[in-house]
């Protein structure tokens, strides 16, 4: 077998299950990468498929109309996909299932943050990447941090947590740009601040489900400039990596510059960490921003 070597933005680690157990130096190398902005890569960790999960495995379950299927954990709702009540369930046990695997992972990989994590969406990724269109704020094969346009987190970090789950042998092919205080320093001076009163008028009117903050404005603004630059797009790739399958890999999405150019079945499981939680929130985007801005903006 040939082994693709790993470039510096990725740090691996070689546990057997989703509970560990981790060293101690295994827990504080992985928050330090992860804290570093790199991903931190777990190739032995497997989310495998019982025979009957394996009937989950097509593109046919979704509705077409979303990205994803999505999952709250919080709820049991299950949203994006298509099918009767019995096979939104099984889906959304299959959904549970993983939130419930990362969770264990994060609490043995990650103890720092354990009373902290704050268990968001699930998702399910049945549909092939290449080829497929999206408007270009949408478009996740552009490199970019992530930020959501509605649902603003007012400082907290977002982490994600991602299994490649595919039977047919594809990796998840990868991108990662530059580290992000050198994408933002390219990117602010073309973001204009917040209009005053913008963030009372968008939560008003439920563009946001809670107010806008200064923070999320810029790292939105971050997210659209990044997509939509072109120039800066083709020669922002600093390295390529694809997640084979049987893998899974977690990073702070709102810090890694990422894109995916290929690959189909794919689980992901987002959580949120007040910055203040992190063992170095002087790491965190919030510092580098307002250190670069010199202004506060939280
Ligand atoms: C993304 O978060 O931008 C997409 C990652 C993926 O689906 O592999
Ligand atoms: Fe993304």
């Amino acid at each position: 077998m040939v082994s693709t070597p790993l470039p510096e933005q990725i740090c691996s680690i070689e546990p057997a299950h989703w509970a560990g157990p981790f060293s101690p130096e295994q827990q504080t190398q992985a928050t330090t990468a992860l804290e570093d902005g790199r991903v931190v890569y777990l190739p032995t960790l497997d989310f495998a498929f019982s025979d009957d999960e394996k009937q989950y495995l097509t593109p046919a379950w979704s509705n077409g109309a979303a990205k994803n299927i999505s999952y709250d954990a919080r709820t049991g709702n299950i949203k994006g996909m298509k099918g009767d009540a019995a096979a939104q369930q099984g889906l959304a046990r299959l959904l549970q299932r993983y939130a419930d695997s990362t969770l264990s992972l994060m609490q043995s990989l990650f103890p720092a943050y354990k009373d902290a994590l704050i268990r968001a969406r699930t998702s399910f990724r049945p549909v092939q990447i290449a080829g497929r269109s999206s408007s270009p704020k949408k478009d996740d094969t552009r490199l970019h941090p992530d930020a959501f346009p509605t649902r603003p987190t007012a400082g907290k970090r977002i982490i994600r947590v991602f299994a490649n789950v595919n039977p047919h042998g594809q990796g998840r092919d990868w991108r990662i740009g530059e580290p992000f205080a050198d994408f933002a320093r390219k990117m602010l001076p073309r973001i204009k601040p917040p209009v005053p009163l913008s963030r009372e008028f968008l939560y008003l009117f439920r563009v946001t489900r809670t107010p806008r903050t200064a923070y999320d404005h810029y790292m939105l603004g971050l997210h659209d400039t990044g997509k939509l630059d072109e120039a800066y797009q083709k020669t922002a790739t600093r390295a390529s990596f694809s997640f084979p399958p049987h893998c899974t890999w977690i990073c702070f999405s709102d810090e890694v510059l990422h894109a995916v150019d290929a690959g189909q079945y794919l689980m992901e499981q987002t959580y949120m960490l007040p910055h203040t939680a992190m063992a170095h929130p002087e790491k965190s985007p919030a510092k580098k921003l307002e250190e670069i801005l010199g202004r506060k903006l939280l």
